[in-house]
Order: structure tokens, then sequence, then C-alpha cells
């Protein structure tokens, strides 16, 4: 003690120094990497998973802050996404209030949580409802689709460069605030807008777009298609989408560079899908927005945009795991950025860290006791956040690790389709399936035991996350699932070794115990969310 005090006293001056230096000078920004198709979030310079949950539209204000963290808290996510709505931060042209923006960043710093900022500026699930009064009175200035009817159209035209103009401006001016008010970078990723594209009408119907619209298909996006000639001619029944969807991007593009020029954090933009499996120009969703048959557009037409995301609602299990596919590219990091809080969502965590997901977060996550049933739970209660909390809690304390071992290796994860049918996949020589709706012993077929329905049955739970670590080794997530392995080749194999544990920030595994026996006598049977590092052994036949 005798010694540390002096030094102590020394450093006294320097730690003062150092709290009035921004911490940001030597805090890297958050950033994407992808390496072999695989993608890595990094947050101060560590792989980042975001265990992530969405507050409720309207919760984007100072006094309703107390009723988000304790959501946050007991879902143990590391990250919340919250609005900042353009209407907020520029109420009147050109005069700026950030106060809501030092607010949640002091919250973020105090309860431990990395934020994802939502601009919510031209669009919000299409609409103009947070722009400024300023600007959403102005149509001659800031002018609206035109619509089929006549009739004012909530959304605002793509094609205008006064908007575009002022989104940008506005959008910048809150990244420069961030770049000195953020310096530790509580604030890992912004999401550009938030579901672009418009509904009821598949573009801007104004005289200038139709003129637009005869013209030919821009140069890269022609070349990205490899077909040149008319919107229609290259596009044929997507056409009018294509055509929003380029104007759309376009847009978005400029009002991100325009943020990024003051501070160049990760922004992606989120979508609202239609249906995977319809055919072009079909299927719902939002069109021009970055639904699924118009990714080559976005990708194109946005360079700085690092990713689409999808918003996924829809209750149908085989469906959103198609969604998941359809985002998971090698060009693309999968993230779901919005998806429902009700209790039979939170099984495609597993599908989406499977797939190589950097982010995950349900939406409507907050205190104030608005739901936002038939798309999510009808009351936001124990159960419902227990589905979500449970899982999280097993990820939590490893989200670091399991991103830097999935930006290494091979994954595969899925999660219970519309029923209880299995599901494989293949990593290397190795074919993974997933049982659900069974008991943990025994076999399906020993009908000379009688037993009632395992818990599983009919219900909308379990999913497996995999990653494979050597030819034969494998780190598996997963809960309410019967996970088996099997060569490809048929070939006899055994499970050699089957540890359960967790994994320290660095990545090294700590086994607390060797599953065997009956543990895994039927299969790797988890019931609860559980890590499992898992070693095969082939034979020779
Ligand atoms: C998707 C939007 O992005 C959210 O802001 C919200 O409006 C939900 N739909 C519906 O609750």
């Amino acid at each position: 003690m005798t010694v540390r005090r002096p030094v102590a006293a020394l450093l006294a001056p320097l730690l003062a120094f150092a709290s009035i230096v921004p911490a940001g000078a030597q805090t890297p920004l958050p950033r994407i990497e992808t390496h072999d198709g695989r993608h890595t979030l990094f947050v101060d310079g560590a792989p980042f998973l975001i265990l992530g949950a969405q507050a409720n539209n309207s919760s984007n204000y100072p006094a309703v802050l107390p009723q988000v963290w304790p959501t946050l808290d007991r879902l143990h996510a590391n990250t919340l996404e919250m609005p900042v709505a353009w209407e907020q931060i520029e109420p009147e042209e050109g005069r700026f209030d950030f106060g809501w923006v030092d607010t949640l960043l002091d919250g973020a710093r105090t309860h431990g949580k990395r934020l994802v900022l939502l601009w919510f500026g031209t669009w919000k699930n299409t609409g103009a409802s947070y722009a400024p009064a300023w600007v959403r009175t102005d149509h001659a200035r800031f002018p609206r689709m035109a619509r089929p009817d006549g009739k004012t159209s909530v959304t605002l035209s793509p094609h205008a460069e006064t908007t575009l103009a002022a989104d940008s401006r506005a959008f910048a001016a809150l990244m420069r605030h961030l770049k000195t008010a953020d310096p530790d970078h509580r604030v890992i990723m912004v999401q550009v807008e938030n579901e672009t594209g418009v509904y009821n009408q598949k573009r801007d119907l104004s005289a200038a777009a139709d003129k637009a619209f005869q013209g030919a298909v821009p140069a890269p996006l022609a070349r990205r298609v490899g077909r040149s000639g008319s919107w229609a001619q290259v596009f044929g029944p997507l056409a009018d989408t294509a055509f929003n969807a380029w104007a759309t991007a376009c847009y978005v593009d400029r009002v991100a560079a325009a943020g990024q020029a003051e501070l160049a954090l990760p922004m992606y933009v989120n979508a609202a899908i239609g249906d995977p499996f319809a055919a072009p120009g079909t299927g719902g969703g939002a069109s021009g927005g970055p639904d699924m048959q118009v990714i080559d557009i976005w990708k194109t037409a946005a360079p700085h945009i690092a990713l689409l995301a999808p918003d996924i609602y829809n209750r149908n299990g085989t469906t959103v795991l198609a969604v998941l596919d359809r985002y998971a590219r090698p060009d693309n990091a999968l993230l779901v950025p919005e998806i429902g809080n009700a209790a039979d969502y939170a099984r495609f965590l597993w599908a989406a860290l499977g797939k190589g997901a950097i982010g995950f977060a349900p939406f409507g996550m907050d205190e104030t006791g608005y739901v936002n049933y038939p798309l999510g739970a009808k009351v936001l209660d124990e159960a419902t956040l227990a589905a979500f909390a449970e899982p999280y809690r097993l990820m939590a304390p490893i989200a670091g690790a399991w991103a830097r071992l999935a930006g290494m290796h091979p994954t595969w994860g899925t999660a219970k389709g519309h029923d209880d049918t299995a599901q494989s996949g293949t990593l290397g020589a190795w074919k993974i399936t997933a049982h659900y709706g069974l008991w943990s012993f025994g076999e399906p077929e020993w009908t000379h035991l009688s037993a009632d329905p395992a818990p599983g049955v009919g219900r909308p739970v379990g999913g497996v996350a995999a990653i494979q670590l050597d030819p034969n080794r494998f780190m598996i997530a997963g809960s309410d699932v019967r996970v088996r392995f099997g060569r490809v080749d048929g070939r006899e194999s055994e499970l050699l070794r089957v540890e359960e544990g967790t994994l320290a920030p660095d990545g090294t595994w700590r086994t607390s115990r060797i599953w065997n026996g009956d543990q895994i006598d039927y299969g790797l049977n988890l019931t609860h969310p559980t890590l499992l590092r898992v070693t095969l052994w082939t034979g020779k036949n």
C-alpha cells in the first residue's frame, strides 16, 4: 500500500487528463469484415454478435427509456435498436437538437449496452410520418409520389433532389454529432431509413418518373444483370418495382454517403419483405425497398450500404428459413433487425446463427405495454420474454467468441419449420439432422414403450446452430431439438467425445462435463439452450 499511494498520486494528473481526452481517439470504429464469404462485425476491434432488441417506435423519448433498459437486461441483450427521428433532431429547418441522442448515449453507457440507431427520415414503413412538419406540409418542395387515383401519397418521391438534400443534411448532422458525442462507439451500426419502398402501387407515377421509366436501365445495373434496354425489356413483370428499387437505393446510398463522410459507421437498410416463393413482381412487400427480388439492384446502387436486412413477421417457419437463406449471401451479411416478439419467433435465432448472422433483434421489447399482435406477442409476459432471454443467456457470455469462430469456420443452422419434420444440412463430410418433438430417451419407432407426446410436439420451438471447428469437430448451440451426426458417404461413425461447456472470450473451449450414456445414446437432446463441443470418429466401413 505504501508503495502504491505515491504511484497513484503520480498517475492522478495523467488519469484526469485521460478523462478529458476523447476515449474514442483510440477506439477503433465498428466495422464488418468479410472473408471467404463469411462476415464478422467488429466492435472495439473484436468480433461482436448483436444479441439485440428493438424498442417500440414511440419509445424514442427520454421519458420512456426507464421502461426500456429493464427489458434489455431481462433479455440478456447486449444491443438496443432505437429510432432517431428526423422530426426529433430538426424540428425547424436548420435548427438541430440532439438532446435525445445524448440521453440515449448516456443511458447506453450506464446500462452497458451498445446501440443501433434507426434513422427515421424520408421513409418509415414507406410513409413520411417521421419527416419534420416543414417537410411533410410542403409538397411543392418535397413532392410525394404520384398515385394512380390522384390522391396524396403517404410516400415521398425518391426522385426529388430537394428531399434528398434535406434528408442528407440532417443525417450528416446526426453523424457529425455522434463523432464527438460518442467517442467510445456505443453506436455500432446505423439503419438508414426504415422500410423504404411504397405500398399499393409499384412506383412514382409522376410525369418525370414516367419519362425516366421509359428510358434505358442505367449501365452499371445493365452490366450487373447482363441485359440492357428499357426497364420493361430488362425486368419484365418486375420492371416497375425494379425501377423504384433503383431510384430508392440510389437515394438511400447518397444519404448514407453523406453520413459516412462524417462518421463511417457500418450502415444497413431494412426490408418490408414479401413472399420468398412468389413470382417476380408479385408477393407483397414494399415495392422498391430492399426486398428479396431486388437485392442485386440494391447491391449495385448502394455501395455505402453494408447490408440489406429482412424484417420478419411471418409465422410460417418454412417461409422464415427461406427468407434467412435469401439474405445470407457472400456479399450480404445476415442481420435480423426485426422479428416478431412472440415466443414462436425465438427459435429462429438458432437458424440465423447457423446461417452466419451478425445479429438478431425481436421488435417491440419494452415495458410500455404496446403490443403489435398479430405480428408479435399478444402480451409481453414472462413466458414470452423467457423464450428470447434463455437463448440469449446462453449466448451472451460467449457472443464475441461465437462471432469469432463463425467468421473463421463453416456454419449451418436451422429451426423447426411449419411442422415437426426433421431437417438436415451438410458440413464437410457430415450430415447434421435436427429432429423435433422427441423425448430425450429412446427412439420414436419404439412402439413397445407407450409414452405421452413429448413437450415439443406440434409446438413452434426448436433449432440448432453448428460451427465446424475441424473436419471432425463441431460446436453446436440449440434448444428443444435432437441433433444427430452421420457421414454423408454413409460410412459408420460414432460420437467420440461430447463436451458441454462454454467459451472463454478468446474462443478457448472450457469443458464443464462430458455427455455419455443416456445423454448421447439417442442423439444429442438439447432440452434447453445448451452449448456442446462434439468430436466424431469415422470407421473403416
Ligand atoms: C416494421 C417496422 O419497421 C417497425 O418500425 C414497426 O412499425 C413494425 N413493422 C410493426 O410493429
